[in-house]
């Protein structure tokens, strides 16, 4: 019998051509949600309970090239990965819904940003992973295709196929062929992100087991479709209108309502560290003196700072530790 995953490969390769080069390589960037993707309504062809919307990090993401070979193997920015370690694993097993293109691949991933440390190196991972496949098979696939295939390893990696401020619709069929990314409006050159990199260590549980729990057992995720999708609106308006204030205050209401969401799960999930804590109540002191930065959190401690360039100066001061991404730069 043919898998759920596999028929869906085949659906969205439906009419492709296939023109298999030597080998296949190409980057993709890492991305951070304003408003986030917490909750899955199908695990397996990875539909999300509510609708998502995001900025990428420019040159920030991964590189990937792979290419047919007699036996499988995986590198990590230029190391040998064993076959056995959870990365080798996800990457062998997403190529396996491939089979048109070829049974062992060689892969070489090149990520400069730190792995599993909240900083959705899956996201940019998968779709470089992608983009390569369709580099290397010649499909010539559109960012919607692209997109839809790119969820099928991580959510999240459905948006970084896209530069710039993103929008993954969570779609209605059940049959995932409206569930896919699309990058919308202009670049905002000033849109600065400052990453605040307080662990690289692995998270406890990782994101789909984290938001399976959240569903299952969070009384207050009841109220998170809801408040995700306002959010969405919220945020789109914002970047529309360049109202940096409202976009900072929605996408940091929707981060921290996101970890209430976590945190009210059973067990609970606390992602965040005690320097986390201590850098939310830094970015509210500053605040309250008058700087306009906000922050944002994913499944991880890490904190993500928001600000315009006016005020990079200022926020870098009172952030030594800050890494600034010129999201538009
Ligand atoms: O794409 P995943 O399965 O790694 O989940 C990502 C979840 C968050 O990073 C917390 C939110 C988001 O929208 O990126």
């Amino acid at each position: 019998m043919i898998d759920i995953q596999t028929q869906f490969v085949k659906n969205v390769l439906e009419g492709a051509g296939l023109s298999l080069k030597d080998s296949g390589s190409a980057f993709a960037p890492s991305n951070i949600a304003l408003s986030k993707y917490w909750g899955k309504r199908d695990p397996e062809l990875n539909l999300p309970i509510n609708s998502s919307l995001s900025i990428s990090l420019g040159n920030l993401g991964t590189k990937t090239k792979i290419r047919l070979a007699d036996a499988d193997s995986v590198s990590l920015n230029g190391t040998p990965v064993d076959l056995n370690d959870g990365f080798a694993i996800r990457t062998l097993e997403f190529l396996k819904l491939f089979p048109m293109v070829g049974t062992h691949f060689e892969v070489r991933t090149e990520n400069n940003i730190p792995t599993a440390a909240g900083l959705a190196s899956s996201a940019s991972g998968f779709a470089a992973l992608v983009l390569a496949l369709n580099d290397l098979a010649g499909w010539e696939l559109g960012g919607r295709m692209l997109s839809m295939l790119a969820r099928l390893g991580s959510g999240s990696a459905s948006r970084s196929i896209f530069e710039g401020f993103v929008q993954w619709h969570a779609g209605n069929c059940d049959d995932g062929s409206d569930s896919f990314a699309e990058p919308f409006s202009k670049p905002w050159n000033e849109f600065r992100i400052g990453i605040l990199e307080l662990s690289n260590a692995r998270k406890p549980v990782g994101s789909r087991d984290g938001m399976n729990r959240t569903v299952q057992t969070s009384e207050l995720y009841k109220s998170w479709p809801a408040q995700a999708n306002r959010d969405i609106e919220t945020i789109r308006t914002a970047i529309h209108t360049q109202d940096f204030p409202t976009l900072g205050k929605a996408a940091e209401n929707n981060a921290l309502a996101m970890h209430a969401t976590m945190m009210s799960a059973w067990p609970p999930l606390l992602y965040l560290q005690p320097e986390s804590i201590e850098m939310i109540h830094q970015v509210q002191r500053v605040r309250a003196e008058g700087l306009e930065v906000y922050l944002t959190i994913d499944a991880g401690p890490n904190i993500k700072l928001l600000f315009l360039e006016e005020n990079e100066s200022q926020v870098a001061a009172a952030f030594p530790r800050l890494q600034v991404i010129q999201p538009f730069g």
